[in-house]
């Protein structure tokens, strides 16, 4: 899958950018705070309509402007799609596809698939399980479109269950209304947390032979799901039985203690918890693999490879880990790499298009501004 070009109006600092001229290999560069990681950024939220640096999306617009509005054109199996996504202040995003509007969010995402390395990325193994959660999110409903509206309908039932738990608390609501809410939880949680087993399974053997291959043999990792109820066997008996063992404490805490918004992923490296004994190196190069894991996945799965945005990770790798790495990125259908000049970057790369982003303004290399 590759991107033809994009254009971005009043996204954060970037007023308004029309960037065509992209190959497979672009560079965007430019100085600390010039706009590089908000035009990553714009690109993420064109596949995702999401981002992890926001609390509302509002922080996405410009400042003092009333909407943002991204649009890029792909190329997908041989076919050209055009893809756009707005924003406006007080309204829901809405998206078209072929300008066709797409009124579900999940029928949209999985058109631009993506794959991101980023500094929160990367620190993902010392992060809370909320990102780590999140990160199979996305790259679960990239693949899947039954995954995202499961998880949607997930978190509106959780919402009503947790409101109806503090009625419980305050004695205003019975307590056997629960059951109409467990059931849905465990119906779709059940099938949230099997398509994340799924996931952590088909990325396991993968990520296990890339961080022996660049640890010379000698770091073994093992990623794994760790859910708060039994999945062997019955999962959903067993999910069921766990809300109704917790159902006390539930009232008493006025939340849901059971199901896959409490799980996570954990990752043990030579038989130690890599977030308690890994170097930051070693948990950086984990997370490396894991990603490019995540890109093979999703290839197999979808049969189109991931455009491929890498945010400036490269601060304190040596020049061998540096080269090692950007030459796995160099064979990619797609990527993005952002940096500051003095990276160099331009010397890993044979073919690559240039660009320079200064006060959001973004202009190919040799153009005049
Ligand atoms: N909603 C917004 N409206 C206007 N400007 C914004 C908005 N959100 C962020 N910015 C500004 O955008 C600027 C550029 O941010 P960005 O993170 O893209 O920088 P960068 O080029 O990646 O820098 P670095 O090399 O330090 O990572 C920041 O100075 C920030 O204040
Ligand atoms: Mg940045």
């Amino acid at each position: 899958m590759e991107i033809r070009s994009i254009s971005v109006k009043n996204f954060r600092n970037i007023k308004d950018a029309e960037v065509t001229g992209l190959k497979r290999v672009n560079l965007i560069t430019g100085g600390n705070a010039q706009g590089k990681t908000n035009f990553l950024e714009s690109i993420f939220y064109l596949s995702t309509l999401s981002s992890s640096r926001m609390k509302t999306l509002n922080d996405l617009i410009t400042l003092n402007e009333s909407y943002f509005s991204l649009r890029c054109k792909v190329e997908k199996n041989g076919l050209s799609k055009t893809l756009e996504a707005f924003y406006g202040l007080g309204k829901d995003t809405s998206v078209r596809v072929n300008e066709n509007p797409v009124s579900k969010k999940n029928e949209y995402i999985g058109e631009l698939q993506i794959v991101k390395f980023s500094p929160e990325d990367i620190d993902l193994i010392k992060r809370s399980p909320v990102e780590r959660r999140r990160n199979l999110n996305i790259l679960i409903s990239q693949m899947s479109r039954s995954y995202l509206s499961d998880l949607s309908r997930y978190h509106q039932v959780l919402a009503q269950k947790n409101k109806l738990l503090f009625q419980i608390n305050e004695g205003r609501a019975d307590r056997k209304l629960l059951l109409v809410w467990n059931a849905q939880l465990v119906e779709t949680g059940t099938r949230i947390v099997k398509a994340r087993l799924e996931a952590i399974d088909n990325l396991k053997d993968r990520l296990k032979d890339l961080q022996a291959k660049i640890s010379g043999g000698k770091e073994d990792i093992s990623i794994s799901y760790k859910c708060s109820f039994e999945t062997a066997g019955d999962a959903a008996a067993n999910f069921e039985a766990k809300i109704n063992a917790m159902q006390e404490k539930e009232i008493i805490r006025k939340a849901s203690l059971v199901g896959p918004h409490r799980d996570d992923v954990i990752f043990i490296l030579n038989g130690q918890d890599a977030k308690y004994f890994s170097s930051e190196g070693q948990q950086r190069s984990i997370i490396i693999n894991l990603k490019l894991s995540e890109y093979m996945l999703m290839k197999e799965k979808t049969g189109e490879e991931p455009v491929v945005l890498i945010d400036d990770i490269f601060f304190d790798l040596d020049e061998n880990r540096r080269t090692a790495i950007l030459s796995v990125f160099n064979g990619m259908a797609q990527v993005f790499l952002a940096g500051t000049e003095d990276k160099n970057f331009q010397k890993y790369f044979t073919d690559y298009a240039l660009f320079k982003i200064e006060d959001g303004k973004v202009t190919a290399d040799g153009e005049k501004k």
